[in-house]
């Protein structure tokens, strides 16, 4: 029914993949995702210790027989361990999709390719996704000023970037950032990508394991409720508007520097907030669709009304484009 580049790239029903989400993608909500007909793909940074991430691997295999993914966060500052380690790793539990992310891939794409690996690389500027087709990605990933996660540097939106790299590269895009239900799912398509890699969407699905506070939280959340800290250090990220966040953005404003704002914005604290649902805890990421969001649904729920949704609106399209 929905048949793009992506779906058959990675044998799926639907070309929506829950984008890796740093200690929320764990095996239940990934599994989830992969059995609605979606890509599934497990945050690796997650685990610091290699067996842990072996053996939530094997976790989602038993929670799944679709196809899954494992996300490689190349950012130096997110890696637990060293990058060839985790590549072998994945390669050795038979996991059929790596996503790349945070610099580029160059010097293991030949290793996962001879694997029979495939390798989706997401980019947050044009230029970054000629370089992933350049070097020899299946496909790639647009994320925009919007998205949960780091938006890169130039804030520029989905709806400019998508089609901007669509006419740019010849292998299958993905739109990431704001997207979150038929309409936007449809716009992406519209746009010219052949999938939608979605996060914060999916944080507030009864599959994600963290504290139903925080899930409150977004459903009441507004579009402004977000705000991006890290330009000053070169790392942009978007984060809920919380007490760490303002004051980590106050800091950088007054030029602080990133060691004197890394106790405020350190790992551990989100973690806390995550589990512990005391939103002033720590920095939370979450991308602007926390304003579009107003209900937790199963991740099953998600997908089948994004799906269905979106076969009503072509149907009114067809209405109104004669
Ligand atoms: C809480 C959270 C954690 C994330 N962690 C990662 C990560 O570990 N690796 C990665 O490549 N992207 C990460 N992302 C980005 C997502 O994979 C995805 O690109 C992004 O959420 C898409 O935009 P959206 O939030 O508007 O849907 C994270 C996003 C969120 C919200």
């Amino acid at each position: 029914m929905f048949k793009t580049r992506i779906t058959e790239l990675f044998g799926i029903a639907y070309p929506i993949i829950g984008g890796a989400m740093h200690i929320l993608s764990r095996a239940e909500l990934v599994a989830a995702i992969s059995n609605a007909g979606g890509l599934g793909i497990l945050a690796s940074t997650t685990f610091e210790n290699p067996e842990d991430l072996r053996m939530e691997i094997q976790r989602t295999r038993e929670l799944t027989k679709k196809p899954f993914g494992i996300n490689l966060n190349l950012f130096p500052a997110m890696r637990p361990r060293g990058v060839e380690k985790d590549v072998e790793l994945f390669i050795d539990e038979g996991v059929p999709i790596i996503e790349s992310s945070g610099t580029s891939p160059e010097p293991y794409v030949s290793r996962i390719k001879e694997a029979g690996v495939k390798l989706i690389h997401k980019v947050a500027g044009v230029r970054y996704a000629r370089t992933a087709e350049r070097i020899g990605c299946d496909a790639v990933t647009i994320v925009g000023f919007e998205c949960g996660g780091h938006p890169g540097l130039d804030d520029v939106t989905s709806l400019i970037l998508v089609p901007e790299t669509v006419d740019e590269v010849n292998i299958p895009v993905c739109a990431g950032g704001g997207f979150c239900d038929s309409r936007s799912f449809l716009a992406a398509l519209a746009l010219g990508a052949e999938g939608v890699v979605m996060g914060t969407r999916f944080a507030a699905t009864k599959e994600c394991d963290i504290h139903p506070k925080i899930k409150e939280w977004i459903v009441n959340a507004k579009d402004n409720d977000t705000l991006l800290i890290g330009k000053a250090f070169k790392l942009a990220s978007r984060v809920i508007k919380n007490k760490p966040a303002l004051t980590a953005a106050e800091m950088e404003a007054k030029g602080a520097t990133l060691e004197e704002v890394l106790p405020i914005i350190s790992g551990q604290l989100g973690k806390k907030a995550w589990e512990e649902g005391d939103v002033d805890a720590g920095i939370l990421s979450l991308g602007m669709a926390v304003g579009r969001i107003n209900k937790v649904q199963t991740v099953k729920e998600v997908i089948d009304e994004i799906v269905n949704g979106a076969k009503q609106i072509l149907e009114r399209l067809k209405e109104v484009v004669k």
